[in-house]
């Protein structure tokens, strides 16, 4: 081979676009790409634009051999061109009009004329950007294409295709304009980050898959050797690959699949130049990816969502039966293998997206404004094979198929039509897993060539492949379609491993590969890879593997666990001993797939191997025959022995040149059953009775029994079942040998039938299973479970489950209902094919959440159903239903069912976690469990007992097995409160970190030191401390934390139990909690309501220490929606030290106090010195520490400085739980313009990261503040995120007064303003006024007799707090025509209505809201402009809400509450509606005339109201509520006591406010009864009135005030 140190001329492709060559690819093209440019283009000017990352690396030197070979071809008498070079920043943001203006503007600049030619030097975007430029520059100047990408190189160069985007969307602007020339330097990917590599091999792969097989096959083949030839290229001389003869095998590989790439597309430009038929099979993944791009970026690239696109657009052609489940595998597999994702459920995808999730409903609405679209249909192209596509060009698929495509979740329906007796279904079902898997190691370890037919496609067989590659044990290649895989075996030569071997939740693999990895030889071990992890998914960590681990440590090999005892990860040390042999003992009582795990590497061992089986009886001998039997067909003959002993001989294996695979018995059984339980034929004819499975018996041993009759060949089977519902119990049956069909088993007896009736019992009894406890799921219980839910009777046995045929409980399978919220299938494909098979006679459908689960073994299931079976399939998607849910404002508490993971408190003893716990698991519907408690039970003995008797050591080891089972059997529903030391001993900590990795959530309770030792001392029941309270504090607080992801501070000075504390503290701390939970489990997020506010505030606090000033937060945050907490400006003490957790808990302290004197939402704010704050700019990360506790603490509101770290900011995003992320950038030099481009710039970094946007500058002039309201308005499109946009100084004042959401105001009590310029909401108003935005309004009551209202009073105190222009007040009128001309006067702002207009008014109003319509009453008249500027009058009602929120707190409402309203006048309407909507379902009504109460009775039908004719006699249910609402003056009613039967704690409301005590609320007090004064509730209603009004936030506390002083003059 011939060698260069020069560079040689390289040799090149030529590829050919719109019929002329342009398109050149090579390796090592620089000086040949700029030789042909200079002298096929000759032009004045040569521009390279490019971006600022590659300038970096290449930008030098290729401007060096630019000019010199300018020079170099220089020609006489003309002068040399000019060469320039301009870089702009790197990113997708860059493809702006603006980057686009700023390069025009460089040209004109440096006088570029028509003769300039422009080399776009980068990217897609560096292309589609300077392609535009070129386009329009001059009305177009010659452009040509450097790519520098893989993307670039395959697709974006080519087609002419140019671009900008907008905040509208992406290539919105843009034009045709062909590159004269596109120089394809493959070299360039040497510096391209891996992941924009990948993300480039997704167009690849598109391509391929489209196009043409063979290409597809060099890129499955190539994968590592591509991967290499990129990311690891090996260099051995200079310029290697430039000549043919020199490239590496990678290089040549890699070359072939770009010119392959780009060669399609550039055919498919020719002839399709202007987008249509053949170029939109270019779209292939990208209908779907798009949708998902809309939603994942910039999280995820294109290429990311491209390739998830893909498979979902596989899959759609699977289901519409044009494509077969080998090549989906193949393009999952050929995907994932080039590290690109295939769902959006992995892991490293959910890690890049966080919080973000794609809906259904999401998807399909971005896909439904695609103008391609043609009503409910949409286009996609659909693939018929690999290389090929079913039509040739996009199909037309119907939403409902892409819908069930997508959706997470599946219905079944049952098939009343074709399912008939004369139904003959014939199929083959999927490949063994069990023989897949031998096969695969078994051909692995042997030698020679093995051709594996009839393989399972599965991420079961997946997995083990991929472990075996990785551990280079064998060459494997596909052919055939897929349909068989070649293996070149290695002889059992393995290598150390350069990652850890992932299994995910393969548990067949974990086994197989653990044994193996003990074979390789320690002569592998490099300096990166000395050992070998073996590990698997959260749940595969807790499946056992010890007896197997254990049995070769025996052996002598070295292995290690890495997390729990008895589980994987383990690392395995490759020594000389290596797998000994010998004699070993293996316990194989609770899986067989150990004994096979070792039988399967035993000839490799150093010595003859005995295997002897201990630990009673061995579980599923057929599986160890299966595996002894297939190892002869490997050329290995085991010995069996007596007793379970076993001898291999040590050798090789031998591999046969095919071996096919046979059926899965297991998946077998659900065609089979299908035929049982609907009474049609099945005929398998890849599954007969010589067959090796255990459960290959199914057939014979079940399905007969149960009355099926049974055909069977030594390779076929045939079922047909009896007609529907007469399947017979099996009243005992071992399924020993078939364990892994019980499930089907189960489902089919749910409906047997006992024909003979009477008194024989109709149950199945299964037995043998045991071990099913312990597979993906413990699946005895999840079947019992999952049968409870449809109403079938199960329960377990020892070694097996009960199940009792639904018919003899006189139900019949007609009346089976399926549960609604769907079978759980517990990740567990058996539990999910097993109910879809009883779903097939569920009579409404059957929903199988996660119906991904099947893919283990069976990918096609669903599709089977549908197109072998006919039934009928339907997507759900149940989160899309949870979206909804959650954006429905304040759901109580108790109908939250689907955030139920347990929550666990931990803290010290004394923090209050009982009494918190125990009040909120009865707030929340859950169980509560103490732990201590718990131990005292399980165990029989008080813990002071145990701890005397047995030490302490032995209690935390008890308590810390006891918390381990408890998080397994009690994971959902519960409050478990923890002992205080629960984190002292290591395993307990590690359970309670586990859980909150696993989205549980561990709440650390604190509360002062010096209280809670306060607290223990008073405390004797409890075992004492034998230390110091104060150093066990110190011990244990970093270990708290560290275990929880959630924290919680507890204010109380006093013992916290609700028998010992102020009743009325105690309800605060509730209140405070409860809110707290509520946030954190997103059922409540006290956002600012934006929609109707047409102004928001914040006030910031900037208080060292809040505590003395507590008492002026009501004031300081009157009128404003939230509050910040200036984390920087707090300060504990002179030496505070940020890292300190005694800073820490100060924060969380002073954020404690705040919270216990207002419930509005808090704005974390850690404020750097450099953006005008005190926090130290250089303690970013105990910056972002402080915001990572934000979010334990449930901060709503999070300020995030956008110029930290990006792997900080990140971090935090994805971490950020229900908070809301603000944005914020502060100028404080006041250097950024709103003009200009960094304003532009920072905008969109604050868009990316934030929920909302902060941006902060400074005015130099007014003008400044004209320039930012322009910008807002170019900016902030429709849907684009809230932004608060201010500029600072006195200056800057009008953008206060301007700025709409969350404007950061100030208050006169404040110690200092938190920014120069700030104005007090007060002073903005006021502003407002005179400049002509907030117009004075008047405001009125109407009624009478109204002199005395108390309603101006109340009104006026709010407008004047708040700097409102406003006025209220009486007009009184008998006749209600007279209003009329208020309010059609302009300045008419709304009103007060009362008796006796408010039903009378409705007449005059434009539109009357939904709660005054059903109440049948207007108290409030509102103004609002519509569209058209025009002027509405709009009735309301917010004398319920009084009444509503009056009672709401106060008492708890179940299906038994009742409540009694006295008397049926206009305010007994209000009544109604108020205690309907709390959800009381039992409404007694009394009034003196009975008519008209009956009146109200027929006019609210459906509210459960009882007429009641006196007083006197108890109530069948005793009301918990009564409202009293006739006034008091007419009579003063007199309450019987029997009405108060309910006991203590009742609401009574008083409607009338004069007098202000009546005997009503006397009595009601009285019985203990918590009265509610009318004056309350008139203040409550009117809060409401007075926010509808003006859409600010009420001076509550105010306006109370001021109506108090008035009324009890
Ligand atoms: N015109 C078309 O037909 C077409 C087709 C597909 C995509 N596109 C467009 O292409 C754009 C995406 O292109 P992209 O994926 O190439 O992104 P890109 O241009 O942003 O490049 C990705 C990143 O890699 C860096 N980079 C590029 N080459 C490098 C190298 N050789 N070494 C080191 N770093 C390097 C860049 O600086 C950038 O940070 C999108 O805007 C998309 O709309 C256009
Ligand atoms: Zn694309």
């Amino acid at each position: 081979m011939e060698t260069f140190s020069e560079q040689p001329e390289p040799d090149i492709v030529k590829i050919s676009v719109l019929h002329e060559e342009s398109i050149i690819v090579g390796f090592h093209l620089t000086d040949y790409w700029i030789k042909d440019l200079i002298s096929n283009f000759p032009a004045s000017t040569y521009v390279i634009i490019t971006d600022t990352n590659i300038a970096s690396i290449y930008l030098e030197k290729l401007s060096n051999r630019f000019e010199s070979e300018l020079n170099r071809a220089k020609k006489s008498n003309v002068p040399v061109p000019r060469f320039l070079t301009y870089s702009i920043p790197p990113g997708e943001q860059s493809k702006s009009r603006e980057i686009k203006g700023e390069i025009e503007d460089y040209l004109l600049s440096k006088a570029c004329t028509r003769d300039t030619c422009i080399i776009a030097f980068g990217g897609g975007v560096i292309g589609d950007l300077v392609g535009f430029v070129a386009a329009t520059f001059m009305r177009g100047v010659p452009f040509i294409q450097v790519p520098t990408t893989l993307l670039a190189m395959v697709d974006s160069s080519i087609g002419g295709k140019t671009a900008v985007d907008t905040p509208h969307g992406k290539n919105l602007i843009g034009s045709f304009w062909q590159p004269k020339r596109i120089y394809i330097d493959i070299i360039y990917l040497e510096t391209l980050p891996e992941r924009q590599f990948i993300n480039g091999m997704a167009e690849v792969i598109k391509t391929a898959a489209i196009s043409d097989e063979s290409d597809f096959v060099n890129l499955e083949n190539g994968v590592e050797s591509i991967r290499n030839a990129v990311l690891k290229p090996k260099k051995e001389f200079p310029f290697q690959g430039t000549k043919i003869e020199t490239r590496t095998s990678g290089q040549s590989l890699l070359l072939s699949v770009i010119v392959g790439s780009a060669k399609f597309k550039a055919h498919v430009v020719t002839h399709d130049e202007r987008e249509s038929g053949l170029r939109s099979l270019l779209n292939f993944g990208h209908t779907i990816g798009h949708a998902i791009e809309a939603i994942l970026s910039p999280e995820l690239l294109h290429g990311e969502c491209i390739s998830v696109g893909m498979i979902k657009e596989v899959e759609l052609a699977r289901s519409m039966g044009h494509l077969n489940q080998v090549a989906v595998g193949r393009l999952l597999r050929c995907l994932s293998n080039y590290g690109l994702p295939v769902s959006l459920d992995e892991k490293k995808v959910l890690d890049l997206t966080g919080e973000k999730f794609c809906t259904v409903d999401k998807l399909m609405d971005i896909m439904k404004v695609d103008k391609k679209n043609r009503g409910d249909l949409k286009r996609i192209v659909i693939l018929s094979g690999i290389g090929k596509t079913y039509e040739q060009n996009a199909t037309w698929v119907s939403d409902s198929a892409i819908r069930k495509v997508l959706s997470p979740s599946i219905i079944v329906h049952p098939n009343v039509i074709s399912s008939s007796s004369q139904t003959h279904v014939n199929m083959t079902t999927p490949g063994s897993k069990s023989i897949s898997n031998r096969a695969l190691v078994l051909a692995a370890l042997g030698k020679g060539t093995c051709r594996l037919k009839g393989l399972l496609h599965s991420d079961d067989t997946q997995v083990m492949l991929n472990a075996l590659i990785d551990l280079e044990g064998a060459k494997f290649e596909w052919e055939d379609d897929g349909e068989t895989l070649v293996v070149n075996g290695g002889g059992g030569n393995l290598k150390v491993p350069n990652k850890e071997i992932y299994l995910g939740n393969a548990g067949t693999a974990s086994r197989f590969i653990t044994t193996l990895c003990t074979l390789i030889s320690p002569e592998t071990i490099t300096d990166t890879n000395k050992h070998t992890i073996v590990t698997g998914n959260a749940r595969m960590k807790q499946r056992p593997i010890g007896p197997l681990i254990t049995a070769l440590r025996e052996n002598g090999s070295q292995i290690k666990y890495l997390e729990t005892e008895g589980c994987l990860p383990v690392e395995i040390l490759p020594n000389k001993q290596r797998f000994r042999g010998g004699s070993i003992n293996l316990a194989a009582s609770i899986s067989s797939q150990y004994v096979t795990s070792i039988l399967l590497s035993a000839p490799y061992a150093n010595e003859p191997v005995t295997l002897k089986l201990t630990g009673g009886q061995v579980i599923s001998q057929p599986y160890i025959d299966m595996t002894i039997a297939m190892m002869e067909s490997f050329g290995i003959k085991v010995e069996r022995l007596e007793g379970d002993v076993y001898r291999i001989p040590q050798g090789f294996y031998k591999n046969p040149e095919v071996y096919v695979i046979e059926s899965d018995a297991s998946s077998a059984t659900y065609p089979l059953a299908i035929a049982a339980i609907t009474g049609i034929t099945c005929t398998l004819p890849n599954i007969g009775s010589s067959s090796l499975q255990g459960d290959a018996a199914f057939a014979v041993n079940v399905l007969r029994a149960m009355g099926c009759t049974v055909t069977q060949t030594s390779t076929s089977t045939t079922v047909k079942g009896p007609p529907i519902g007469k399947l017979k119990p099996l009243p005992e049956i071992d399924m020993e040998t078939m364990t892994d069909a019980f499930l089907t088993a189960s489902v089919l007896a749910a409906v047997a039938n006992n024909q003979e009736g009477g008194s024989k019992e109709c149950i199945t009894r299964i037995t043998g299973i045991a071990n099913q406890q312990l597979k993906e799921c413990n699946r005895i219980s999840a079947m019992i479970d999952e049968l409870t839910k449809f109403g079938v009777k199960a329960s377990e046995l020892s070694d097996g489950i009960q199940v009792y045929g639904i018919q003899v409980h006189g139900t019949r399978i007609e009346s089976l209902k399926g549960p609604a919220e769907g079978v759980h299938c517990y990740d567990d494909h058996r539990v999910a094919m097993s109910f879809s098979v009883l779903g097939c006679v569920v009579p409404d459908g059957t929903i199988i959440c996660d119906k991904k689960c099947v893919e283990k073994t069976w990918p096609s299931w669903w599709d089977v159903l549908e197109s072998k079976f006919g039934f009928n399939l339907d997507g759900l998607d149940l989160k899309s239903q949870r979206e909804d849910l959650l954006t429905h404002k304040d759901i109580s508490v108790s109908s939250d069912n689907f955030q139920d993971f347990s929550i666990v408190f931990i803290g010290m003893r004394g923090a209050g976690k009982t009494s918190l716990g125990k009040a909120c698991a009865k707030a929340l519907g859950r169980k509560f469990i103490d732990m201590d408690d718990h131990f005292e039970t399980v165990l029989s003995t008080t813990l002071p007992e145990f701890i005397k008797t047995q030490g302490w050591d032995a209690f935390r080891t008890k308590e810390s097995e006891l918390l381990a089972s408890l998080l397994k059997t009690h994971s959902t529903g519960c409050i478990i409160s923890c002992g205080g030391g629960i984190v002292e001993t290591e395993s307990s900590r590690d359970l309670l970190k586990k859980f909150t990795k696993e989205k549980g959530k561990v709440i650390h309770i604190t509360r002062d030191i010096e209280e809670i030792i306060k607290y223990l001392n008073e405390d004797t029941v409890r075992p004492s401390y034998e230390e110091n309270i104060h150093d066990v504090w110190k011990r244990r607080e970093e270990w708290y934390k560290e275990c929880s992801n959630y924290e919680y501070h507890l204010l109380t000075a006093e013992k916290v139990n609700n028998d010992n504390i102020d009743p009325s503290e105690w309800k605060l701390i509730q209140r405070d909690f409860f809110r707290y939970l509520k946030f954190i489990t997103g059922q409540t997020v006290n956002n600012i309501d934006t929609l109707n506010k047409t102004k928001s505030f914040f006030v910031s606090l900037t208080y060292p220490n809040i505590s003395p000033s507590l008492k002026d937060i009501p004031i300081i945050t009157q009128g404003v929606d939230a509050i910040e907490l200036r984390v920087d400006l707090l300060v504990q003490s002179d030496s505070q030290k940020f890292e300190d957790l005694d800073y820490i808990s100060y924060v969380s302290h002073q954020l404690a106090l705040i919270r216990r004197s207002s419930t509005l939402p808090i704005i974390f704010t850690v404020r750097s010195k450099g953006q005008g704050g005190k926090f130290p700019d250089s303690r970013e990360k105990d910056m972002f520490k402080l915001l990572e506790y934000a979010v334990k603490w449930g901060c709503e509101y999070i300020d995030l400085e956008i110029g930290s770290s990006e792997d900080l900011i990140l971090n935090l995003i994805k971490n950020k739980g229900y908070s809301k992320i603000i944005a914020s950038w502060h100028d404080i030099s006041g250097k950024m313009k709103w003009n200009s481009e960094e304003a532009r710039n920072r905008y969109k970094i604050a868009e990316k990261y934030g929920d909302i946007i902060k941006l902060i500058s400074k005015a130099e002039s007014i003008n400044d503040n004209l320039k930012l309201q322009e910008f807002i308005q170019t900016l902030s499109s429709k849907n684009s995120k809230s932004i608060i946009a201010i500029n600072m100084g006195t200056e800057g004042q009008l953008s206060r007064v301007l700025n709409q959401f969350l404007t950061p105001v100030t208050h006169s009590l404040l110690p200092s303003k938190a920014a120069p310029g700030q104005l007090s909401v007060c002073e903005i108003h006021q502003a407002l006024h005179l400049i002509g935005q907030l117009p004075k309004k008047k405001y009125y009551i109407f009624g009478t007799p109204i002199s005395h209202s108390m309603s101006p009073t109340l009104h006026n105190a709010g407008f004047k707090v708040l700097g409102l222009p406003h006025f209220y007040d009486i007009f009184e009128s008998k006749d209600v025509s007279a209003v009329k001309p208020i309010i059609e006067d302009p300045e008419f702002g709304g009103a007060s209505v009362t008796i006796p207009h408010k039903i009378n008014i409705i007449p005059y109003l434009d539109e009357i809201s939904e709660h005054a319509k059903a109440i049948g009453a207007v108290n409030t008249i509102i103004t609002k402009t519509d569209e058209n500027n025009k002027r509405k009058l709009i009735g309301d009602n917010t004398d319920w809400l009084g009444i509503f929120h009056s009672i709401k707190d106060l008492i708890e409402i179940d299906s038994n509450t009742s409540a009694l309203i006295i008397g049926a006048g206009g305010t007994s309407r209000a009544a109604l509606h108020a205690v309907n909507q709390l959800g009381v379902n039992n409404i007694y009504l009394y009034n003196r005339t009975l008519e008209n109460a009956n009146i109200l009775v027929k006019e609210f039908p459906t509210y459960g109201i009882q007429p009641l004719t006196s007083l006197s006699n108890s109530l069948p249910i005793s009301p918990k509520i009564i409202i009293s609402t006739i006034p008091a003056t007419v009579a003063n009613l007199d309450i019987p006591d029997e009405l108060f039967n309910s006991g203590k704690g009742g609401v009574s409301v008083e409607m009338a406010y004069k007098p202000r005590r009546t005997k009503f609320l006397e009595k009601s007090e009285s019985m203990g009864w918590h009265g509610i004064e009318g004056i309350r509730v008139l203040i409550e209603q009117g809060i409401f009135q007075f926010e509808k009004w003006t859409g600010r936030r009420a001076p509550k506390e105010l306006m109370e005030e001021e109506v108090m002083k008035k009324y009890n003059l």
